[in-house]
């Protein structure tokens, strides 16, 4: 009643958009075809922010709504599915928004993207330990569900046919020889679960922060003065102050290869999303995912009423849509914890001692409860042009002191892990082909396969697969005595993901 009534016709407005959307989706044949997701293309992103400030649980949820039918709905041909007729003049045809398709079938291609219509296709697996499997929204993926970014050329034959001969310059490890390698030049990605995302966003917004800071602090300290990159208990290296605002940077597990020439504000940047690192937020993989997956190009990217690809739709996703659907991400709910027993207790004691939590940090703490989300994001600014806020102990999300418990098994920096992890990525110059963030291993007993491409099927096999900076940890593992790994195991699998993860947006 005390409601001013802009906000209640706006929920009235949102509650029978997401009613009308619910229904349709069950009624299956539309009168006549359409873009699959007009109705909330409608969505003005003022009723967004509205609705998150109002502090309602009811609202949140409305929003939520919204954020999982975009990342259910068949995106189509009318919503500008693809990347519009092709033409080798317009740019690499690699690039999103100029990619050719397969067979010129006119719309898919498979490898380097348009693999898919809806997010959910491939976030499915809530559980891979249950028979049949678990499914469910914002899960995992398996092989079948892997994506296959960049790639220009795979050997599928290990053939030396001369017709797979790799542009000049090509990585000579590449090579056409017969020696049981499929060879390809980009990359294999097992899609991870959305679960607990919100948590590890907050996270690593709470780190670039302070990462920022001590890099300001070094650039005003004398010349000489050594200053540590340490922030929530991760160390991510150390600054040198070099006088007169000039710095020399040290970073650790942060930025990208050539991190001399870069920037050093986008340097400390704590990028915790992709199985490399290479995302500060949902919202910016998300950005990357829809045109990707889909050649559908949000507004946020190539602007307003821009039709980049040419494929005759403009706005293919608002601001709104995208706001919606990071808030979708960030509130799945985080995966939980079975209860230990002498068995699985013994086993967390060895997964210390190994040192397995020198990279898998068990508990990370934020200092706030509340996850800021900003439109435009600015990577290095986490709180420039905030325009709402989360409280995450509604995606179940515990109190420590002024924060929040964030159990995710993992320190959000990469690790070189070893030729035998390592891709064989030709276009990657950002990020060493052996880099990989370190895997966050809550909700790890129910989303097997494991690693970045899943060639682990078991968790065995996953730990083995460690070397590079981990090599000692994993033969220190191996030379565990049988029992003392049954229980590193036992532990392993208390890990479980959420029950019934976003069952209540699915009630109308
Ligand atoms: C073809 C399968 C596929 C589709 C479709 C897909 N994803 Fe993904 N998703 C992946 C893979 C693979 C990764 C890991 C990518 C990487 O490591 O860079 C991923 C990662 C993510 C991440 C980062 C998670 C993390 O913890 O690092 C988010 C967020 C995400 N996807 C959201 C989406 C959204 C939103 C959509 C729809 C617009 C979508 N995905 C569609 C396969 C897919
Ligand atoms: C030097 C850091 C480091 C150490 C030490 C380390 N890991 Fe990892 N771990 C990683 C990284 C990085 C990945 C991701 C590799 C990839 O994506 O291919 C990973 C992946 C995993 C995975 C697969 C997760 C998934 O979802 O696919 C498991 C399981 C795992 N580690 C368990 C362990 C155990 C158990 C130990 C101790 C014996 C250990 N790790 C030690 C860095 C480390």
């Amino acid at each position: 009643m005390t409601a001013p009534p802009v906000r209640s016709f706006r929920t009235l407005y949102v509650s029978l958009l997401v009613a009308v959307l619910l229904w349709s989706t069950a009624s299956i044949a539309a009168e006549h075809e359409t873009g699959a997701h007009v109705e909330t293309q409608q969505l003005d992103f003022q009723t967004v922010v509205d609705l998150l400030a109002s502090g309602s649980n009811h609202d949140l949820l409305e929003v939520r709504r919204i954020g999982m039918l975009l990342f259910a709905v068949p995106f189509n041909k009318f919503d500008g599915f693809g990347d519009g007729p092709f033409d080798p003049s317009e740019g690499p045809p690699t690039e999103f928004g100029h990619r050719p398709t397969l067979q010129n079938n006119g719309m898919f291609l498979r490898v380097n993207g348009l693999d898919a219509q809806a997010c959910n296709e491939c976030h499915t697996v809530v559980s891979n330990a249950t028979r049949p499997p678990t499914l469910g929204l914002g899960g995992a993926g398996t092989v079948a569900q892997n994506a296959m970014p960049v790639g220009t050329v795979i050997d599928v034959a290990d053939s030396a046919d001369d017709r797979t001969q790799f542009a000049s310059g090509h990585d000579p490890d590449l090579q056409l020889v017969e020696d049981g390698s499929a060879d390809y030049n980009g990359r294999f990605i097992n899609p991870p679960f959305l679960f607990g995302g919100g948590g590890v966003e907050l996270l690593g917004k709470e780190m670039t922060s302070d990462l920022q800071k001590l890099l300001v602090m070094a650039e005003e300290s004398p010349a000489g003065s050594k200053i540590e990159l340490r922030t929530h208990g991760v160390d991510f290296g150390y600054i040198i102050a070099k006088g007169g605002g000039v710095v020399e940077l040290h970073p650790d597990g942060i930025g990208p290869v050539d991190f001399e020439t870069a920037d050093p504000r986008e340097v400390l940047v704590v990028r915790p999303f992709g199985r490399k690192g290479e995302n500060f937020s949902m919202r910016d993989f998300d950005r990357g995912a829809t045109q990707f997956h889909f050649g559908i190009q949000p507004v946020e990217v190539v602007g307003e009423d821009v039709d980049e690809d040419r494929d005759g739709v403009v706005n293919e996703i608002t601001v709104a849509e995208m706001s919606a659907l990071h808030v979708f991400d960030v509130t799945n709910p985080r995966p939980r914890r079975r209860s230990l027993d002498p068995k699985t207790r013994a086993g967390l004691a060895a997964f210390h001692r190994v040192g397995c939590a020198s990279c898998h940090r068990p508990t990370l703490t934020t200092r706030s409860t509340h996850l800021t989300l900003a439109h435009p994001e600015v990577a290095t600014e986490p709180h420039a042009n905030i325009y709402a806020q989360i409280d995450l102990r509604k995606a179940g999300f515990g109190r420590s002191g002024s924060g929040l418990k964030v159990p995710l098994f993992a320190d959000l920096k990469r690790h070189k892990m070893g030729d035998r992890l390592a891709e064989s990525c030709e276009a990657c110059t950002e990020i060493a082909n052996d880099e990989f963030t370190t895997a966050r291993l809550w909700g790890i007993a129910d989303t097997a396969p494991y690693l970045h491409d899943g060639r682990a099927t078991t968790l065995f096999e996953a730990i083995e697969f460690h070397g590079g900076e981990a090599q000692q940890v994993r033969d220190d593992f191996l030379a565990l005595s049988e029992l003392d790994r049954d229980q590193l195991l036992a532990f392993l699998r208390t890990l479980r993901t959420p029950r019934r993860p976003n069952r209540e947006l699915l009630e109308p």
